[in-house]
């Protein structure tokens, strides 16, 4: 049966059927789900039934495998380290509520997360996630997708002309679902770094806005006052809910995600619900700003 690719939303998502991803994959069914989710920056796979193993295999696919995230301790406790498993194996990373014996099984808040872009706040950001779900609660807890193409195309002239070769300074605590209050928290205690307000991506060559609520602080050379107004007038681009997809989980659905094109949050969800969620990461590359000589231009 041929792979095929069925739009979630006007702007961004498509839902790929006819393929199992457990098995190994025809390159010429790799090479259809790449273009895509170069075509649509999110992927969503059904009904799939994928261990550990599996997932990373399709992950592997599409380039090499990012770090895995574990948890740093600012505080007391320590994050239980699944390793082994069906469920696991030592490239994955666990999204979850759950506790086990008072610690948490896997990385990221609970609950509500604002917008943001994986790892932003890294030189080298993940190119891309790819998350899995295993269990998830009765309401809630779900990934909203925005397309940072057209968010960019929906810039006036006057604001692109207010944002060009700009960089904005994206730092995150992963305890927290909120921005970090940096007059609180120093600097020098949470992963920072300059990135360009907008990327140019390196396959499709469009532009993508890079900032957002969760990780993106303070734009360079401006005083609090203007970045957080200026921040405020692009959220309002990069948060419209015309240009979101939403997904609401069922356990066996897996999302591929392009982290230079889109950004993404999650709803809030009872707290006393579980929900287990296995992510990879393709690794990436240092991102590129959209304002070169070459397309000036545009
Ligand atoms: C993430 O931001 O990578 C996790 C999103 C989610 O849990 O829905």
């Amino acid at each position: 049966m041929p792979v095929t690719v069925h739009p979630l939303s006007p702007h961004i998502g498509a839902e790929i059927r006819g393929v199992d991803i457990s098995q190994p994959l025809a390159a010429e069914d790799v090479a259809a789900i790449r273009q895509a989710w170069l075509d649509h920056c999110v992927l969503l796979f059904r009904d799939q039934s994928l261990d550990a193993n599996q997932q990373r295999a399709f992950v592997r696919n599409f380039g090499e495998l990012g770090g895995r995230k574990v948890r740093v301790e600012p505080q007391n406790y320590k994050a239980v380290e699944k390793q082994e498993g069906p469920d696991y194996n030592a490239d994955a990373m666990l999204v979850s509520n759950i506790r086990e014996g008072g610690k948490p099984i896997g990385v990221l808040p609970d609950g509500e997360m604002w917008f943001h872009h994986d790892m932003c706040y890294s030189p080298q950001p993940n190119r891309a996630s790819f998350l899995y779900a295993i269990e998830v609660p009765s309401r809630g807890g779900d990934t909203m997708f925005s397309s940072m193409y057209e968010a960019y195309a929906r810039l006036p002239q006057a604001l692109r002309e207010r944002i060009e070769g700009r960089t904005v300074l994206q730092a995150f605590d992963e305890y927290q679902d909120r921005r970090i209050d940096l007059r609180e928290r120093p600097l020098s205690q949470v992963p920072h770094c300059f990135q360009p307000i907008v990327v140019r991506h390196p396959e499709t060559a469009r532009r993508a806005i890079y900032v957002n609520r969760l990780m993106s602080h303070r734009i360079e050379g401006l005083d609090e006052a203007e970045s957080e107004a200026l921040l405020e007038e692009l959220f309002a681009y990069t948060e419209a809910p015309d240009i979101r997809y939403t997904h609401v989980w069922s356990p066996g659905d897996l999302l591929m995600w392009d982290n230079l094109c889109s950004t993404h949050a999650r709803t809030d969800f009872p707290a006393d619900e579980r929900r287990l969620m296995r992510r990879y990461t393709i690794a990436g590359a240092p991102v590129t700003p959209a304002w070169d000589a070459q397309t000036a231009a545009e």
